[in-house]
């Protein structure tokens, strides 16, 4: 975790507080972390959840790899301090979110555990709930969305998770998802269940 770097800060409690929030959006914050391969469907299961979620009225937001490495993030590299770096501010980001009563769907590679734990550490009182989103190399391989396992076998891009960079998988998430068997709309279907059944989508 990065170290306090300004000193005289002090934390100024909100006035409104989260329970206002709840009530007036009709549900409660969450933060759901998908975490797997490139290419193993986590941006796009969460974009189904957030459409289902939706749908049904509920305030929602995707964070996702590629884009925020494009703005936020735009000066992070895949280095392994980089990626801790990228994770823990896309923690912060989902927890600021998370706390304005948004039910939060952040899809990042975070290829290990301990960054992952960090975000968990944060966001207190079960707002954290980790979803592996479980492909295969070999399925996200074959899948190659974006052909980036081609060049990375090719030797065009040094330091590819699953292939010459290390992925770590949860070993207590709250949610495995069977990505090399199931579709979109099934492993989205999953999550809302989830969702339901904890009593997020109730104020
Ligand atoms: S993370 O490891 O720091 O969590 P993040 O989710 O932000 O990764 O970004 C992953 C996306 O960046 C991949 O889906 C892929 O499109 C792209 N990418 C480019 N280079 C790499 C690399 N060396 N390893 C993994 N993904 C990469």
């Amino acid at each position: 975790m990065a170290d306090q770097a300004a000193t005289n800060v002090t934390w100024h409690e909100h006035n409104v507080t989260s329970e206002e929030r709840q009530k007036l959006n009709g549900h409660k914050g969450a933060v759901l972390w998908f975490t797997g391969l490139s290419g193993c469907g986590k941006s796009t299961v969460a974009n189904a959840v957030d459409r289902m979620l939706h749908d049904r009225g509920i305030h929602t937001f995707v964070l996702d790899g590629d884009n925020v490495r494009m703005g936020l993030n735009k000066n992070l590299s895949f280095a392994p301090e980089d990626r801790t770096e990228n994770i823990r501010r896309i923690g912060e980001v989902s927890k600021l979110f998370c706390d304005a009563g948004v039910i939060v769907l952040s899809a990042f590679i975070s290829p290990f555990r301990d960054d992952r734990d960090q975000v968990r550490e944060i966001l207190t009182g079960g707002q954290f709930h980790e979803i592996h989103v479980n492909a295969s190399l070999e399925t996200c391989e074959a899948r190659d969305p974006k052909g980036l396992y081609k060049k990375a076998r090719a030797g065009e891009i040094k330091g590819f998770t699953g292939i010459d960079a290390a992925y770590e998988a949860p070993e207590n998430c709250e949610i495995e998802l069977d990505a090399d068997n199931k579709g979109i709309e099934e492993l989205a279907k999953e999550i809302v269940s989830y969702l339901d059944e904890k009593g997020f989508l109730n104020a």
